[in-house]
């Protein structure tokens, strides 16, 4: 009978933001993997560093973005700032096969994805003040009060994103979950947090036209949910 208590093994394993999905992929999925992977993945994994000069060709602003879901958000914005470089992390597989397949059919070359929990990329792969921007939209938003720990936005998370962004740096969050929408807000405008709120304290960010809707926004919208958006500047 299993037991109420957590084994030592179950106690070391950290909290993660997501639970993994066994969604299956789908024939276009598999052969994004096999033949896309090649160009556009990159196989990065703890302990290794991870140079974000190797990874792009120049020296431009990189952009990184925290579960894409299935990325046709990141990539019409990759599209629509081919200047810039943009950096997807997801632990979803169909999704980043799905993501593989839109930088295959808009001919994408400023994209590159990463399979992997974005808070162990932004702990020990992400250069300090590498990163222009950072986005994350539509988080699981983790309604129950007993999960509200598994909320990817919480202070560990904020000052992660404090020593990746690059002075002026900005995060953009948006949710359509009003309460996570205002711990957001407390946790980004927390005493000492390296961030800035550019909408004013305790304020919400218009929507910039530069975010597309998402598949999770549209869900959110179909059910009534407000849209919320946060951009905070790096001090
Ligand atoms: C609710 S979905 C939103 C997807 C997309 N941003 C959208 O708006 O359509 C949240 C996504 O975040 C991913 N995710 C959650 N925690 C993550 C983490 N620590 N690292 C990488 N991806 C994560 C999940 O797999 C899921 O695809």
């Amino acid at each position: 009978m299993p037991s109420a208590v957590p084994d030592a093994a179950e106690r070391r394993r950290p909290l993660r933001s997501f639970v993994l999905r066994q969604g299956r992929l789908t024939a276009a999925q598999e052969r994004a993997f096999a033949q896309l992977w090649p160009r556009y993945g990159l196989a990065w994994s703890p302990g290794t560093p991870l140079d974000l000069s190797d990874c792009f060709d120049g020296d431009r602003p990189v952009v990184l973005e925290i579960g894409f879901g299935n990325g046709e958000t990141l990539a019409a914005m990759a599209a629509a700032v081919p200047a810039w470089h943009w950096l997807g992390v997801e632990v979803h597989a169909p999704g980043v096969g799905h993501l593989l397949l839109e930088c295959e059919r808009l001919g994408l070359t400023n994209l590159r994805v990463i399979r992997h929990d974005a808070m162990e990329l932004l702990a020990h792969a992400i250069a300090p003040g590498s990163l222009a921007r950072v986005q994350l939209f539509f988080p699981d938003p983790w309604p129950k009060t007993r999960h509200h720990k598994r909320r990817i936005v919480n202070p560990a998370f904020r000052d992660l994103l404090g020593r990746a962004l690059r002075s002026g740096g900005v995060f953009h969050a948006a949710t359509d979950w009003e309460p996570y929408a205002v711990q957001m807000l407390e946790v980004l405008e927390a005493a000492g947090s390296p961030l800035r709120n550019t909408a004013g304290p305790g304020g919400f960010a218009d929507r910039p036209d530069t975010r597309p809707l998402t598949r999770f926004e549209r869900r959110g919208e179909r059910l009534g949910h407000q849209v919320r958006d946060l951009v905070f500047a790096r001090r």
